[in-house]
């Protein structure tokens, strides 16, 4: 992938890049959506992160359609929906995600959610879609670590990346760690706790020791960690406002002491309750 715009890529495990900031399109829909990625293009992001679950992959397929960025300059991930669990429905249900995308593959094919006695048949579908080059990469969200040991019980291929909610206020060193000993990517989803921890007074103060908005310093954070990251937005103010948090650092002492912060704070279900 190659990509004039200055910013991080990573590499996942089986060599695809891409980029650390994308935008969630979680809640947007129409010409909202649409016009929320033409912006979003137009500030440079290149990652853009739906699912079926969202009802809109129809619009962000358009919006990128409609653009003069060649498709393979940008990264598109989905996810299988609950309902669609099982492997030959699994099979189905991506064809009909890429059928709303307009595309004729996807970057990288997400299990949104670790479905009860159905995750492994589902796993071994999205393992066919990788063999079959129908996906660059694949990957899980919502996996915890015991998730995580369970699939590697029985995978052939294990995920390149893992997307779950991850915030200084829900800071799960472990499941970090774990991900990085084995190359999983982790992705952070809900990253700025959909606003309800921005006012949060340590926040404040880093916002203002570093001049940025807390926003920036939470994304900054997920960005110093490695973790990829992909805030939503439908403002163009504030997807340039979340972009910015890729032009400046933080300290080291300072990244620390916002791993401080947990307090187990959860925005989604726990996909513990899955077990
Ligand atoms: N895998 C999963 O189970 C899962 C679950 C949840 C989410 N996700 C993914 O993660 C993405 C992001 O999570 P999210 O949408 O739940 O929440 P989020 O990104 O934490 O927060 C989005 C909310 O914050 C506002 N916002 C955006 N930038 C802001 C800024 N700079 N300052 C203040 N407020 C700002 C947005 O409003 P405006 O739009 O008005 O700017 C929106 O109301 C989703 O869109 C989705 O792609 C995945």
């Amino acid at each position: 992938m190659v990509s004039t715009i200055n910013q991080p890529y990573t590499t996942l495990s089986n060599g695809i890049e891409m980029p650390l900031l994308g935008l969630g399109v979680y809640d947007m829909h129409g010409a909202e959506a649409e016009q929320a990625v033409q912006d979003a293009l137009e500030t440079g992001y290149r990652l853009f992160d739906t699912a079926s679950l969202y009802e809109n992959e129809n619009e962000i397929g358009n919006a990128l359609r409609n653009s003069n960025i060649a498709r393979a300059d940008v990264f598109v991930t989905t996810k299988l929906g609950n309902v669609d669990h099982g492997y030959d429905a699994t099979l189905r249900a991506f064809e009909k995600s890429l059928e709303k995308l307009q595309m004729d593959y996807v970057d990288l094919y997400l299990i949104h959610w670790p479905v009860k006695g159905q995750r492994k048949e589902s796993w071994k579908a999205l393992e066919k879609l990788y063999n079959d080059k129908r996906v660059k990469a694949i990957g899980v969200a919502n996996y915890l670590v015991e998730f995580l040991d369970e699939l590697e019980s029985y995978a052939f291929i294990i995920p390149m990346l893992n997307q779950v909610e991850f915030t200084p206020w829900l800071f799960q060193g472990e499941l970090l760690q774990y991900c990085q000993n084995r190359n999983i990517q982790l992705q952070s989803y809900s990253p700025l706790t959909r606003g309800l921890k921005l006012g949060d007074p340590r926040l404040i103060a880093l916002a203002e020791k570093y001049d940025r908005s807390p926003a920036q310093i939470v994304l900054r954070w997920n960005i110093e960690h490695g973790i990829s990251t992909i805030p939503k937005s439908v403002s163009k103010k504030r997807l340039q406002e979340n972009f910015g948090s890729l032009n400046f650092k933080l300290t080291a002492d300072d990244v620390a002491f916002m791993d401080t912060f947990n307090e187990n704070f959860r925005i989604c279900d726990n996909p513990m309750e899955m077990l």
